[in-house]
């Protein structure tokens, strides 16, 4: 039996558990006692499902269970695939007490999610992710939602899970490229609110990429336990959960600039964490140790050639929208964000007109 570690996302009478360990999909959790109702749905894609559906199965027995399928990429996170789930419910009669579990990385997570909060005006959910992005971000914290051509995450719905269960045995299938793409969010909880776990990355980061199981353990317990405190502090991003932007103005910008899919959502987060500390002012010390840190991961340091009208553009700054205030999150020392709009406009010019 391997132990577990157990997180609580505090917020009251939604509270959840995240409960991280390993081999928690082969029997050594119990998930059955998350599912209240009589039946549970599956939703997962035709790549990880393969992989560890049967694993998942055994853990929910008693339960009328049904597995729905998805088409894997970000390419069908769409109001589409989100009708498909909402069909198969309905044509297989689940009712107001069913639950919907999601296995798979944020795409399922975040389809399935939305699903679950339509159906029958909210159903209970479940979290299985096995990505290690989707397991320190995206599967904690209720943000659900799909894509409309027009831009990402348009279409969505805050609804908390009622378990989050973190298996770190799923990463050994994780291609290396997505692996790093998850560092790159584990490095912001360092940046953004925990300078102890930054210097601990520094230290630690090789292990991370030889997947040494006891680090990986720790990097996601870590960012959990930040979500966690984050999102308790304010669900619905009213305001301090807006730190947990950090780099993505300019990382959104750089996936947009350069097509979506193109670069991973990680990779451009990475650039965008060292553009966002450069325009913060830090001393250069701090900004060359994120530099670093970002480096050792094996990420991007620097965005792809743009345009500064296009990065504009891409970061809702164009003529039109000028009297706009953006707002950026920002660093006043490594370990320590705020948002603002009130950051120097010069030095945004040079970092994205520089690169023209
Ligand atoms: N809801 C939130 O708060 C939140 C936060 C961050 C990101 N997101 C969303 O998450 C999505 C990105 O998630 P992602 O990075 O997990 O991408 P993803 O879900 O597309 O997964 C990446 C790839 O890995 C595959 N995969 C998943 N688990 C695997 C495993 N164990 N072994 C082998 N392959 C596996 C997937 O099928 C996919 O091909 C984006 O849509 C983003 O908008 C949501
Ligand atoms: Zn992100």
């Amino acid at each position: 039996m391997s132990a577990h570690e157990t997180i609580t996302v505090e917020l009251g009478e939604r509270s959840y558990p995240i409960v991280i360990g390993r081999g928690l999909l082969g029997g050594n959790f119990d998930i059955a006692q998350y599912v209240h109702g009589t039946d549970c749905h599956v939703v997962s894609n035709d790549t990880v499902a393969p992989l560890y559906l049967d694993r998942l199965l055994p853990n929910i027995a008693g339960r009328d269970v049904a597995s729905i399928n998805i088409a894997d990429g970000e390419a069908y996170k769409t109001v589409d695939t989100m009708q498909q789930i909402l069909d198969e419910l309905i044509s297989k009669s689940a009712g107001r007490d069913t639950t919907v579990v999601a296995l798979g990385g944020g795409v399922v997570g975040d389809i399935a999610g939305f699903a679950a909060a339509c159906y029958m005006r909210g159903v209970a959910f479940i979290q299985v992710p096995t990505t290690l992005l989707a397991q320190v971000d995206s599967s904690v914290g209720g943000k659900t939602g799909v894509n409309h051509e027009k831009g990402k995450n348009l279409i969505g719905a805050f609804h908390q899970p009622q378990l989050v269960l973190i298996d770190t045995d799923t990463l050994d299938t994780l291609h290396e490229r997505e692996l790093r793409a998850g560092l790159a969010e584990v490095i912001k909880y360092g940046a953004i609110c925990d300078p102890g776990f930054f210097a601990w990355l520094e230290n630690n980061m090789q292990a991370l990429l030889d997947r040494d199981p006891a680090a990986l353990a720790h990097a996601i317990q870590r960012s959990c336990e930040l979500k966690a405190e984050v999102v308790a502090e304010d669900e619905r991003e009213a305001g301090r959960r807006a730190i947990l932007n950090f780099g993505h103005t300019f990382g959104h910008a750089i996936e947009r600039c350069q097509g979506f899919g193109e670069w991973l959502h990680g990779e451009a987060v990475a650039a965008g964490m060292v553009m966002a500390a450069e325009l913060s002012g830090i001393v250069s010390a701090d900004i060359a140790r994120l530099r670093d840190l970002v480096a050792a991961a094996g990420l991007p340091v620097e965005p792809p050639p743009i345009a500064g009208d296009d990065w504009l553009a891409a970061m809702g700054m164009d003529k039109k929208v000028q009297q706009k205030k953006l707002r950026f999150v920002l660093l006043d020392s490594l370990g320590h964000a705020f948002t603002t709009a009130d950051y120097d406009r010069k030095k945004l010019n040079e970092l994205i007109g520089a690169r023209e």
